[in-house]
C-alpha cells in the first residue's frame, strides 16, 4: 500500500490507508489514545482503542510528540458532535491498525505549535530546521516560492532570457564590502563573491541578449541593520534599448500582477505608484524611503512609490566625492555634459529609482553609462587614478568600445518584498537559513576556523588580532 498525504484520507472513507508523518499532540481518554498525525499537508486524527493487538496497542502508548511514524488504517467517520471544523480532515479519524515508528525524538528546545515569535530568535536559528517545522514558516516559504515562480513566467511571457552569472568573480569597489575566497590554483589573489550580478549583466546587454533576469544571490560584507543579510536574493533584469519609465513600468505592473494574483486580499493604495523626488522625500517625510500608507494598522494595505531624482555624488567621511547608488548610472541627461566635464558635480542628478513598499527601500536601478568616456567620468570624480581604473574596470571599459546598446535595469529584493507581503516584521522569516544580524550562521556554525593545512594550500596565514 502507497503512503497518501493525510489531506486526501477523507477520499478513502472505509478504506484501509497508509500515512506517515509526525506526531503532532497526544492525548488520551480513558484507554483510548489519539494522535493528531502530521505531514506536509496538515494533521489527521489517529485512534487507538485497547482491543487492538497488545504490541501495537502498547507501542502507541509509549510514543512521544515528534517521533516519526507509519500507520495502516481504516477512514472513518468521526462519531456525532466530535468532528473538528479547523482542520480539512475534520469529519473523519484514522482507526489504527498498524503502527511503525521509523524514529524517535528529544523534547524539542522550543514548542513549534506558535507562530514562534515569543521564542528566543537565536533558538530558533540554532535549531531551524526544528522552527521550521512551524506552518507559519512553512507557509511563509510556500510563498516564497509562487512569488517567485510568478515573476519568473511573467517575464518569460515578455521574452526575457533567465541567466546565470559566476559567484567567483573580481572585486570591485560596488557600495558594500566584498566577500572574498581564497584560492589554492592562484595563491596570493582573490575572487570575490558578487554584491550583485551588475558588471555581468551591463556585459550581456554588449552581448546582445536585450532582455535578462536572474534570480540572483548577492553578498555583501554589511555592518548589521534591519533587513539586511550577508547575503539576499535579487529579481534581477536588464534591458537594452530602453527608457527609464519603461523600466519603471515593466516592474510596477509586475508588482501589481503579482499581487492580484498572489495576495488577492491585499490592497494597493495608489495605482500608478506615486512618484517623488529625492529632495521632496527628505523635505516631507526625512527619509527617501517614506512609508505613505494612510493606515499603518491595516495588514493588507500596501502603499508603493518611486524616489527618483537623486544626486549622483555625495562626500564622504573624509570630503571625498563618492557615487551615492551606483557608478554604472547614467546621469539625468541635462546633467551629461556637467559629468563629461566634470563640473557642477554636487547638482548632478541621476537616473536611479528606488521601489518603496511601506516604508521598505524593495528594488533600486538606473539607466547605465553606456559610453566609456562618461563611466571614467564618474570613476576620475571619485578620486581613482587612471591605472586603478583599469585594473577595476577596464574589462567594462574594453566592452564599451565594441558597441554598446543603451541600457538599463533594476534589482528588485525578493526577501523584503516576501517580508511586506507576508506581514513579517523582518527578512529573516521569509529565508530558510538566515543569519544572525552579526552574519553568523548559529545552525551550521558558521563562519568557523579552518585547519593549518588548508590554510597552508592557500599560502594564508592569520595574525593575532
Ligand atoms: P541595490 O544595492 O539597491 O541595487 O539592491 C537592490 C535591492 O536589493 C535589496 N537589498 C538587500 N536585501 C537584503 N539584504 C541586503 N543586504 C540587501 N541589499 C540590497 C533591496 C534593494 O533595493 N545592482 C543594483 C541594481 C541595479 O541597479 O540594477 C543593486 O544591487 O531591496
Amino acid at each position: 500500500m502507497n503512503r497518501i498525504l493525510t489531506k486526501n484520507t477523507p477520499n478513502y472513507l472505509e478504506k484501509s490507508v497508509r500515512v506517515s508523518g509526525w506526531v503532532n499532540t497526544i492525548r488520551s481518554h480513558g484507554k483510548i489514545i489519539f494522535f493528531d498525525l502530521r505531514d506536509r499537508s496538515g494533521l489527521v486524527q489517529v485512534v487507538f482503542t485497547p482491543n487492538l493487538k497488545p504490541e501495537i496497542y502498547g507501542l502507541a502508548q509509549k510514543v512521544k510528540p515528534e517521533w516519526v511514524i507509519e500507520i495502516t488504517g481504516k477512514v472513518s467517520p468521526r462519531p456525532k458532535g466530535m468532528e473538528n471544523p479547523k482542520i480539512e480532515t475534520g469529519k473523519i479519524e484514522l482507526r489504527a491498525q498498524n503502527l511503525e515508528i521509523l524514529s524517535q525524538a528529544k523534547t524539542l528546545p522550543f514548542s513549534i505549535e506558535t507562530p514562534g515569535y515569543e521564542v528566543n530568535e537565536e533558538k530558533r536559528l540554532e535549531y531551524r530546521y526544528l522552527d521550521l517545522r512551524r506552518p507559519r514558516l512553512r507557509k511563509n516559504l510556500e510563498m516564497r516560492q509562487k512569488v517567485i515562480q510568478f515573476m519568473r513566467e511573467f517575464l518569460i511571457r515578455e521574452e526575457f532570457l533567465e541567466i546565470e552569472t559566476p559567484i567567483l568573480t573580481k572585486s570591485t569597489p560596488e557600495g558594500a564590502r566584498d566577500y572574498l575566497v581564497p584560492t589554492r590554483l592562484q595563491p596570493g589573489k582573490f575572487y570575490a563573491l558578487p554584491q550583485s550580478p551588475q558588471q555581468y549583466k551591463q556585459l550581456l546587454m554588449v552581448s546582445g541578449i536585450e532582455k535578462y533576469f536572474q534570480i540572483a544571490r548577492c553578498f555583501r560584507d554589511e555592518d548589521p541593520r534591519a533587513n539586511r543579510q550577508a547575503e539576499h536574493t535579487q529579481l534581477d533584469i536588464e534591458i537594452s534599448f530602453v527608457k527609464q519609465e519603461e523600466v519603471m513600468n515593466l516592474v510596477e505592473s509586475l508588482f501589481i500582477s503579482l499581487i492580484k494574483k498572489i495576495y488577492p486580499e491585499k490592497k494597493i493604495q495608489k495605482i500608478p505608484f506615486p512618484k517623488i523626488t529625492y529632495q521632496k522625500a527628505m523635505e516631507k517625510y526625512g527619509t527617501d524611503r517614506p512609508d505613505l500608507r494612510k493606515d499603518k494598522t491595516n495588514p493588507y494595505f500596501l502603499a508603493f512609490c518611486w524616489v527618483i531624482n537623486f544626486p549622483f555624488f555625495k562626500k564622504d567621511e573624509k570630503r571625498r566625492w563618492t557615487f551615492t547608488h551606483n557608478p554604472f548610472s547614467a546621469p539625468k541627461s541635462e546633467f551629461m555634459e556637467d559629468l563629461l566635464s566634470r563640473k557642477n558635480i554636487k547638482n548632478i542628478l541621476t537616473t536611479q529609482y528606488d521601489i518603496v513598499a511601506n516604508g521598505l527601500e524593495v528594488g533600486g536601478g538606473s539607466i547605465r553609462n553606456h559610453r566609456p568616456d562618461a563611466l571614467e567620468a564618474v570613476f576620475e570624480i571619485i578620486g581613482y587614478e587612471k591605472e586603478e581604473i583599469k585594473n577595476k574596470f577596464g574589462h567594462m571599459l574594453r566592452a564599451f568600445e565594441y558597441g554598446a546598446p543603451s541600457h538599463g535595469g533594476i534589482a528588485s529584493g525578493i526577501d523584503r518584498l516576501l517580508a511586506v507581503l507576508q506581514n513579517e516584521p523582518n527578512i529573516r522569516e521569509v529565508i530558510a537559513f538566515p543569519k544572525t544580524g552579526d552574519s553568523r550562521d548559529l545552525m551550521m556554525d558558521a563562519p568557523s576556523k579552518v585547519s593549518e593545512k588548508q590554510l597552508k594550500e592557500l599560502h594564508l596565514k592569520i595574525l593575532p588580532r
